[in-house]
């Protein structure tokens, strides 16, 4: 992201960004071909943001609910309209759960406050949510940083990162996750490349080189059946990929595609690392298994978007609407696919990531 150097990144966030009583957001939906924004003024708004993907990203999809709850208590502050409102934003996207993990939060600050108080105190909460997220993609880059520069074989030779979806700055509230190491490599002059994984069916990799191509990160956009080959060819140094949810074991769902990867790298003998704050991680599901997995539409597979000839955004069919079709959004790697997973405080083992966030919950990311 580029921010002039002496701004924190939390005052210039693009991807989500409060102005007064409203929050201004990135239209995921129309990117890579347009930058709209969108302004989100209600309960209903920011609740149509999560679930139609204008938002996207689990820590963002958990920065924009907080902010959903704030907006409904602009026009009612009592006990009913928070529960409501919870309620209307807990149903939105059912994987990624930092969106409970923030209405968790939310329902804990609030129930102590009285309804006069309320609304000051969910704006309160709501800008600290966003702003802890973007303190620990910064910890998140530095700890991937330090992995980057012990896979550095050469001076000059970039280190080459095969990442999966987006986890970049428009997921988050900072500079990303699976990311955040790649710009911190950037800003530590250590050359670095990146292999973006397309991500059939929504392209999220589209939104990845919109990104890197935007800061200037040099990237190369591949097919997502192209991942095994580069790394049989000795073209991947490392994979590293966000999380939507974490499971106490350290099992992890994340965007459909995911654990090929992480076979692909073992089979390669390359390390494949998941890059995530703590609020990704759920120790209420004891594995993988537990994790709540989104089914979509299975237009998303029929058709494919984007722009025709004379510029305009369009869908084409590539099978017959009738095609029976089966979208699972995300799936679990396996913990023992895994060989560390970077977040705020360190690298950690898969395996120890129930652990870890056990010993530092509360409520810091
Ligand atoms: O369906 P999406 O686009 O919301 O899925 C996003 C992902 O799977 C990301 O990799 C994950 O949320 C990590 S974002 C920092």
């Amino acid at each position: 992201m580029q921010t002039p150097s002496n701004a924190p990144v939390t005052d210039t966030c693009p991807t989500l960004r409060r102005e007064g009583d409203s929050v201004l957001i990135l239209d995921q939906t129309r990117l890579p071909h347009e930058e709209a924004f969108v302004r989100l003024a209600t309960l209903a708004d920011a609740a149509l943001a999560i679930r139609s993907m204008q938002v996207r990203g689990a820590p963002l999809i958990g920065a924009t609910a907080a902010y959903g709850v704030a907006l409904a208590l602009a026009s009612d502050a009592s006990d009913a309209a928070l529960a409501d409102a919870d309620a209307c934003l807990r149903t939105t996207r059912p994987t990624a759960v930092n969106l409970h993990w923030a209405l968790d939060r939310m329902g804990r600050k609030l129930a102590s406050v009285a309804p006069a108080g309320r609304r000051e105190a969910a704006w309160g909460e709501a800008d600290a949510i966003r702003r802890e997220d973007a303190d620990a993609n910064a910890a998140i880059g530095q700890h991937g940083l330090a992995l980057l520069n012990a896979l550095a074989a050469e001076p000059g030779r970039p280190v080459h990162v095969l990442t999966h979806c987006n986890a970049g700055w428009l997921a988050t509230c900072g500079h990303g996750t699976a990311l955040a190491p790649v710009y911190a490599a950037r800003a530590a002059g250590l050359p670095v490349h990146v292999w973006v994984s397309e991500t059939r069916p929504r392209n999220q990799g589209l939104l990845t080189a919109w990104e890197l191509r935007r800061d200037g990160i040099p990237h190369t956009l591949v097919a997502d059946n192209a991942a095994a080959w580069l790394m049989a060819e000795g073209r991947v140094d490392c994979v590293i990929v966000g999380a939507d949810r974490i499971a106490a074991n350290g099992d992890t769902a994340n965007k459909v595609g995911t654990c090929l990867k992480a076979l692909a790298a073992r089979a390669h003998a390359l390390p494949f690392y998941v890059a995530a704050p703590l609020s990704t991680v759920d120790r209420s599901c004891p594995n993988g298994r537990a994790i709540p997995i989104e089914a979509r539409d299975g237009d998303e597979i029929r058709r494919i978007g984007g722009l025709d000839d004379n510029g305009r955004p369009a869908f084409v069919h590539i099978a017959p609407p009738d095609s029976p079709v089966c979208n699972p959004a995300f799936d679990v790697t396996p913990a023992a696919l895994i060989d560390g997973i970077v977040t705020p405080v360190g690298v950690c083992a898969a395996h120890d990531i129930g652990r870890l966030a056990g010993s530092l919950s509360g409520d810091s990311p």
